[in-house]
């Protein structure tokens, strides 16, 4: 099966045996069969993974599209299905009035796999608005329950990267919402973009507008979010490269590290727009590799090393890849990361 149109990256990609799973039970029942067991892969919404030409084994797609509001009072808990559009969720809460997730709009991808890379942007990440998860463990088919904080999430982190890395598929999220104005407008110009008081429907349609001035449409223009995770140095390394260069962009992080900006880092080196063959460093956010059409995995790893190497050399920091790759081409794509 031709998974083509799967992954955002445009990359070709044939899955040997596709899956497509409605309901929790039939997640069960493949864990029941144990033909897992021959390689299974995850393909979400592909936004964030890598494919290989090939995909051995099964690949399975979460398809749980339901969704529904628990209330009370002022707050509610909202039940949503692994294969529910984020974005649409997103957009669907912000028009009944409804706070949480308005800064997280327009992030690509499903809702079953926002927990697994801890999704991010706009100083708000799913880790603030997560209550709980479901999840079916595939050796045993046993159904879990996991409450955030066994989900581990850090920046862009999560248990699922970790310990539970193939082991389990998510099958329905629990976010908490609420009717109180709650606005988080710290980030960037946000602030400027929104009214005195604005509604969660009017932040979310400031996110759309800045995204779509910086990102490129998946449809049009093959990638997947940002290539790689902003690094953090420990404090000491961050002074010394801002001394060196008064103008970097860096945010303090609790633990006493700083949180460099990749984009940023990139744009230094003066790669913004750079292309080689069939990948190139996208030309508004540096952080961002776009596909340019007939190119492969490998390509496009080798690319991204290219970057980093780059980064790295002028420098002396290490940027980590941040979407993941699937199928057994994992092994070749260590370096890294
Ligand atoms: N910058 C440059 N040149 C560039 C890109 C960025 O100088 O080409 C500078 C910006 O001027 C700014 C800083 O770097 O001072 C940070 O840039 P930006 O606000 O665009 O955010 P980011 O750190 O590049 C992160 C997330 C995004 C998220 C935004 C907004 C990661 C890996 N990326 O990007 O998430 O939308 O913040 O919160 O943390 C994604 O993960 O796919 C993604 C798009």
């Amino acid at each position: 099966v031709d998974l083509g149109a799967a992954n955002t990256l445009g990359l070709p990609c044939r899955a040997e045996r596709l899956v497509d799973a409605h309901h929790q039970d039939q997640v069960r029942a493949l864990a029941d069969s144990g033909l897992w067991q021959g390689g299974l892969t995850l393909v979400s919404g592909g936004s964030n993974l890598i494919l290989p030409p090939c995909l051995g084994g099964i690949t399975l797609r979460p398809r749980l599209t339901h969704w529904w509001l628990e209330r009370h009072g002022e707050d509610a808990l909202v039940h949503v299905g692994a294969g529910v559009n984020w974005h649409q969720l997103v957009m669907a809460l912000a028009e009944r009035g409804w706070w949480g997730i308005e800064n997280l709009a327009l992030i690509p991808g499903q809702c079953g796999a926002a927990p697994v890379q801890n999704i991010g942007a706009y100083g708000v990440e799913l880790a603030d608005v997560l209550e709980s998860l479901t999840l079916v463990q595939l050796d045993g088919g046993e159904i879990r329950y996991l409450t955030a904080d066994d989900c581990r999430f850090g920046y862009r982190e999560s248990i699922f990267k970790g310990e539970l890395d193939g082991r389990v598929v998510i099958t329905e999220l629990v976010l908490r919402v609420t009717r109180r104005p709650g606005p988080r407008l710290g980030y960037g110009d946000l602030a400027q973009r929104v009214s005195a008081c604005p509604s969660p429907l009017e932040v979310a349609r400031a996110v759309v507008a800045i995204r779509q001035e910086k990102l490129p449409d998946p449809a049009y223009l093959g990638n997947a979010g940002s290539f790689f995770k902003n690094p953090v140095v420990d404090a000491e390394v961050a002074e010394k490269l801002q001394i060196q260069h008064p103008g970097m962009p860096h945010f303090p992080l609790a633990d006493g590290r700083t949180k460099l900006a990749a984009g940023w880092l990139i744009d230094q080196c003066g790669l913004k727009g750079w292309r080689r063959k069939h990948f190139a460093v996208h030309e508004r956010q540096a952080l961002v590799l776009v596909h340019l059409g007939g190119g492969s995995a490998e390509e496009l790893l080798d690319f991204a090393a290219e970057v980093a190497r780059r980064v790295e050399h002028r420098f002396g920091v290490r940027l980590e890849r941040e979407p993941r790759v699937a199928g057994e081409f994992q092994a070749s794509a260590a370096p890294l990361q």
